[in-house]
């Protein structure tokens, strides 16, 4: 079969390439993809925006499309999946309805108590005054969100009311208009990305992702560094809940409000101290880059279980197969990012790493030479046995890449232990 993956991330080449690992799939095309998904074998790339829906509809019929996989949230939120199904064309994706999950906080916020699912304590405010009277009096640490999607940066977690209230103003100024702000919690961060056909869900291994730009875990929130999985902080008892109490409720309020929610659902959860999972996001996709962790292990054909989703048959799928081990992946980063960063930067020796598998985000091919192209350059993957032999072979991987101004933190998959 031919597959037409939306996106042209990390996320979409690691889809792309999972989906290329099955016999079944002659070819994958990623619209607009990127300079890893247009040298791949069997890949190509069409030149369409992931929000030109009529371009892509025509692109399914030329080629003879199968399957159209969607990665990013905002096509998702643009309602690329009722568009395409509204063509008779099977899409592996959430409707617009069911993605306003990730395109508004205080809507989730509104699911997550129906549901009544564990989460931070909130309120929604839509005026500065109302909003920084609530932080004075419930006081620092707490958090300010913004309401609709930001790319990784509506997100303050404040220490201090001086920088809650500063957040506010900030928010505002910047045109937001819809501000969360909840209870700050504390315990260990983890993904869990599910797969769902609208009412089974079953969840994938579990991923961790490390979010800030520097290491420790420490200054600003980036799209994220680097991830691993199986991460160990979700036991097999703390998967069994976040599938009791999470995702299953999820899906029975989706149902129960007359949406047919298929995709991926996505958990962001700390677990806390005490071990109980708690919801801090819900996106309406895959995590990028829990995927370019996750994928690289499982061993159940992708587009059987994407298939499955579309057309909601999952329930029939026997349990998911994964190979034993660990994956760790790091990202490369242009030097500068998340703040200002040059592009355009010629990328070397991706051809001698054998044992990691490298995953392009920003990057293109200008005149047959691999250039930089974003913030997050590569994603470079290896499995181990053990966090050790991923950890050491990931970094033999990465050393053997240049480009001016890399970075990338040398201290992924070092909270595995914690
Ligand atoms: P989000 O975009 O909602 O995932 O938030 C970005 C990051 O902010 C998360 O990965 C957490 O590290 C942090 N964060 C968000 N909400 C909370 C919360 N309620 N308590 C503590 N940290 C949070
Ligand atoms: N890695 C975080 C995200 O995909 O939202």
């Amino acid at each position: 079969m031919k597959i037409l993956v939306v996106g042209s991330g990390g996320r979409e080449h690691a889809i792309a390439w999972t989906l290329l690992q099955s016999p079944n799939v002659e070819q994958v095309f990623c619209a607009p993809g990127n300079g890893g998904t247009a040298t791949m074998a069997n890949c190509q790339n069409l030149d369409l925006a992931v929000d030109d829906f009529p371009g892509i509809a025509q692109a399914v019929q030329d080629y003879q499309i199968s399957l159209v996989a969607v990665g990013p949230e905002v096509p998702l939120s643009l309602g690329i999946v009722d568009y395409l199904q509204q063509r008779n064309i099977l899409v592996f994706g959430p409707v617009k309805a069911g993605a306003e999950i990730e395109a508004s906080k205080s809507w989730a916020k509104d699911l997550m108590k129906e549901a009544g699912i564990p989460t931070a304590k909130s309120e929604t405010f839509t005026a500065r005054d109302s909003a920084k009277v609530y932080i004075e009096k419930t006081g620092a640490p707490i958090v300010v969100k913004a309401d609709s999607l930001a790319a990784g940066k509506g997100v303050i977690v404040a220490m201090t009311l001086e920088e809650a209230t500063n957040a506010v103003d900030e928010l505002f100024n910047q045109g937001f208009n819809t501000l969360v702000i909840e209870e700050f919690l504390t315990g260990e961060e983890a993904s869990v990305l599910a797969l769902t056909d609208g009412q089974t869900i079953i969840p994938l291994l579990p991923a961790q992702d490390h979010k800030r730009i520097g290491e420790g875990d420490t200054g600003k929130n980036t799209g994220g560094m680097g991830a691993y999985a199986p991460a160990p902080v979700v036991t097999s008892e703390i998967m069994n809940r976040i599938q009791t109490e999470i995702l299953q409720p999820t899906i029975d309020t989706f149902n129960k409000r007359g949406i047919d929610y298929r995709g991926i659902l996505y958990a962001g959860l700390i677990i806390t101290p005490s071990g109980d999972p708690k919801v801090i996001e819900f996106n309406c996709r895959f995590g990028d880059p829990e995927t370019q962790a996750v994928l690289p292990l499982l061993e159940t054909p992708l587009e059987q279980l994407m298939l499955a989703c579309a057309q909601q048959e999952l329930s029939a799928q026997p349990p998911l197969r994964w190979q034993p081990g660990i994956a760790v992946c790091v990202v490369a980063a242009s030097g500068g990012y998340p703040d200002a960063y040059q592009k355009g930067k010629a990328i070397s020796g991706i051809e001698s790493i054998n044992d990691a598998i490298v995953f392009h985000a920003g990057t293109k091919l200008e005149d047959g030479q691999l250039v930089t192209s974003g913030g997050r350059v590569l994603g470079i993957t290896a499995v181990g046995e053990n966090f050790e032999s991923a950890i050491a072979k990931v970094y033999a991987g990465v050393s053997a890449i240049t480009f001016e101004g890399i970075y990338y933190r040398r201290d992924i998959g070092y909270r595995f232990n914690i």
